[in-house]
C-alpha cells in the first residue's frame, strides 16, 4: 500500500544551509493535495485567461483550478486525473458551482493529455514532474501560452517569466506555511538575423538574435555602424528592444516593439533624442 513520505532535502544554499520540504507517494507519484484558495486565486490572476481561452488543469484533483476559472473568467476548462473518484468528486463539484458546460474532467494520464489548443495549463505536481513535461510543453503549445506551477519550478534550464510568494496558513505539504506561484510564456521563435528598412534613420537594420527559451541576446547594427542594444524582452510574441547609438551626428534612443509571426516581425519603433520623440512603423524580415 502506497503511503505519503515527506521527504527532508536539505538542499545547500549560497551563504548557508537551506532545509526544504517535498512530498511523494512512495512509488514517485503526485499525490492529492488541494491548493487552498487563494492560491487558485493567485494562479488564475497571473495566467489571466481570457474569456473563451481553454485551461487545462494536469492532476486536477477535486476540480478547484478548472472550476474557479469556468466561474471567474468564461474559460472553457479541462481537467484530467489519474483517480477515477477525484474526476467524479470533480465533475459534481462543477455540476454544484453550476459551471459544468465549461468544466470537463476526464480519468487520464497527464502524460498522454494532448495540450494543442490550450492557452493555460496550470498544475501542482511534483519538481521532477514538472522537468518531464517540460519537453511536451514545447512540443504541443503555442506561443503565447501560459504555464503556470504552484510551488514548483521547471528546474535551472528554463527560468520562469514571473514568481510570487504567499504565505499560506494551512500549508502543511511542500514548502510549509507558504506557497510560490511560478508563470512561464511560451516564446515565439525569435532566434536567427532579421533585416528591416528605416529610411532616413541608419537605412538598413540588421538584427542578430540568439534565443535560450524566453531569454534573449541581441545585436543591432545600421550601415555606418554599430548600435548598444541594452534591452531586451520576449514575452509569449512580443518582442522589444531598448537600443541606443549614433546618428546623423545625435544620439538616439530606440524602442522596438513588435510581434513575432513566422520570418516577420510588425510593430512600431519609438524614437527620441532627449528633445523630441516620435512612432514609426517597424517591421522586420528574418534572413
Ligand atoms: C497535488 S494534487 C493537485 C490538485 C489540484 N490541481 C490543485 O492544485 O488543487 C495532484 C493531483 O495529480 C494527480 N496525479 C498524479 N499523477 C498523475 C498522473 N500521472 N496523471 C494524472 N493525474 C495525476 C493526483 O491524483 C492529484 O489529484
Amino acid at each position: 500500500m502506497r503511503t505519503l513520505a515527506t521527504v527532508i532535502l536539505a538542499l545547500a544554499a549560497a551563504g548557508g544551509a537551506l532545509a526544504q520540504q517535498a512530498w511523494a507517494w512512495d512509488d514517485g507519484t503526485t499525490p492529492f493535495v488541494v491548493s487552498p484558495p487563494e492560491v487558485v486565486d493567485r494562479m488564475l490572476h497571473l495566467a489571466a485567461p481570457k474569456k473563451g481561452e481553454r485551461l487545462i488543469d494536469l492532476g486536477s484533483g477535486d476540480g478547484r483550478i478548472v472550476i474557479e476559472a469556468a466561474k471567474r473568467f468564461g474559460a472553457p476548462g479541462l481537467g484530467v486525473d489519474i483517480d477515477p473518484k477525484l474526476v467524479e468528486l470533480a465533475r459534481e463539484n462543477a455540476r454544484r458551482a453550476g459551471v459544468e458546460a465549461l468544466a470537463k474532467f476526464e480519468v487520464r494520464d497527464l502524460f498522454e493529455t494532448d495540450l494543442r489548443g490550450a492557452r493555460v495549463v496550470t498544475m501542482y505536481l511534483l519538481p521532477e514532474v514538472n522537468r518531464q513535461l517540460l519537453p511536451r510543453l514545447f512540443e504541443q503549445l503555442q506561443p503565447g501560452a501560459r504555464v503556470v506551477s504552484h510551488d514548483y519550478d521547471m528546474g535551472p534550464d528554463w527560468v520562469f517569466d514571473e514568481m510570487m510568494e504567499l504565505k499560506v496558513a494551512e500549508k502543511l505539504v511542500g514548502p510549509t506555511g507558504r506557497s510560490r506561484i511560478f508563470l512561464w510564456v511560451m516564446p515565439a521563435n525569435a532566434r536567427g538575423t532579421w533585416v528591416s528598412d528605416i529610411p532616413g534613420h541608419g537605412g538598413k537594420w540588421t538584427f542578430t538574435i540568439a534565443q535560450h527559451y524566453q531569454v534573449i541576446e541581441a545585436e543591432a547594427t545600421v550601415p555606418a555602424g554599430g548600435m548598444a542594444v541594452r534591452g531586451t524582452r520576449l514575452r509569449g510574441e512580443e518582442i522589444r528592444l531598448a537600443v541606443v547609438g549614433t546618428l546623423n551626428g545625435k544620439p538616439w534612443n530606440h524602442l522596438f516593439r513588435g510581434i513575432v509571426s513566422g520570418a516577420r516581425i510588425d510593430g512600431e519603433l519609438r524614437l527620441s533624442d532627449g528633445e523630441h520623440s516620435r512612432t514609426l512603423p517597424w517591421t522586420a524580415n528574418r534572413q
